[in-house]
């Protein structure tokens, strides 16, 4: 599948300016991508959901001038920064898709969650960029949307791994696998058979620590280059995802639990044991595990997850009444706490301003 379209396509474009806009989400891993292999590929293939309240609102108004040699962008008004990675994505795409030489952009982006409550708006942000940049080849060529989505998630890909996973609703699979056909390590896509128990999942995610991290995502997949335990790590990731495809589809809430758990204290474990050890959870991410399984039992349908950083999302459904006092628990211990009531989402959407 082409990113962009052929340059035989870019010939007489039909308008020279525009503006355009989407609203990308953010999503949480429940098999963890950690570690990847060659330009933004992953070592093992990764399962998320959308989250319906956490997304970045991006707009771009561009114009077009072929006499223009190299692509200019500036970001405006935004809780983005101009940072390094965002110029080498902009410096590999334009590799890929020469017609964005001859763009000048103006990005403004906005965040639904607050700026630096340690909540990754990487996902959301490359997601809703990637939607940009191709509604802006498809306007000024007046080309066809084939296979927009999956374009838009590979391109999201190259800005950040986690974001290919932000196209679609409900559950996604990035990377390839032989328990998932059409399965690809350049784009996610969407896994369709989903049990009624986990279609209306809520995320409680709760904010414990707002400062930036010490060390980031791409350091830590790094890392996972010379990591002893690398091998062991992606055979169990393997095992991991197959058993959860099951699970997806047969709502069995008990095998879910101990695979979630499993995969967020791994993905944590392996910042540990790494060469350079770090660590990213706190004694405050350990007070919140601490309340969930006080609040556990065996039947009911309450687990957590986290992500790279100190913030634990904790996961339950509608039959999980408790969900009031376990949140008044987590006042009581856990001082400063903040929460985001989020659930699976319905995925990007366009915008029209
Ligand atoms: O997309 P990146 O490069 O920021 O990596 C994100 C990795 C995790 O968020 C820790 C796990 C995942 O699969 O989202």
């Amino acid at each position: 599948m082409k990113l962009f379209n052929s340059s035989s396509s870019y010939k007489n474009p039909m308008i020279n300016s525009g503006k355009v806009a989407w609203r990308s989400p953010s999503n949480i891993a429940l098999i963890k991508y950690w570690g990847k292999k060659e330009y933004q590929l992953p070592s093992n293939a990764s399962l998320s959901f959308t989250l319906k309240n956490c997304f970045t609102e991006t707009s771009i108004e561009y114009s077009y001038d072929e006499g223009q040699r190299k692509i200019s962008y500036e970001i405006i008004d935004s809780e983005i920064k101009n940072d390094k990675k965002l110029d080498k994505f902009f410096k590999v795409l334009s590799e890929l898709a020469p017609f964005l030489n001859h763009l000048s952009l103006k990005i403004k982006t906005r965040n639904s969650f607050p700026h630096s409550v340690g909540i990754a708006s990487s996902a959301s942000g490359y997601s809703a960029l990637a939607l940009c940049l191709l509604d802006i080849e498809k306007e000024i060529f007046d080309l066809p949307n084939n296979n927009f989505f999956p374009r838009a998630s590979t391109v999201a890909r190259l800005g950040s791994g986690s974001a290919a996973r932000s196209l679609y609703a409900g559950f996604n699979l990035w990377g390839e696998t032989k328990y998932v056909s059409g399965s690809t390590d350049e784009y996610a896509v969407n896994i369709q058979e989903i049990h009624k128990d986990f279609s209306k999942l809520k995320d409680l995610i709760c904010i414990v620590d707002e400062t930036p991290k010490s060390v980031s995502s791409s350091q830590g997949h790094e890392l996972m280059k010379e990591h002893p335990y690398r091998e062991q790590r992606f055979s169990q990731a393997r095992e991991n995802l197959n058993n959860l495809l099951e699970i997806l589809k047969n709502g069995d809430w008990s095998s879910f639990k101990g695979i979630i758990e499993n995969e967020a204290l791994t993905l944590h474990a392996l910042m540990m044991s790494s060469a350079h050890s770090y660590m990213l959870m706190t004694p405050l991410s350990l007070k919140v595990i601490d309340c969930v399984k006080k609040f556990q039992t065996k039947e009911n349908h309450l687990t957590y997850t986290m992500d790279a950083g100190p913030n634990v999302h904790i996961l339950y459904d509608e039959s999980f009444a408790d969900i009031q006092n376990l949140k008044n628990e987590l006042r009581s211990k856990v001082e400063h706490i903040k929460f985001i009531d989020d659930e699976v989402g319905e995925g990007p959407v366009r915008i029209h301003e």
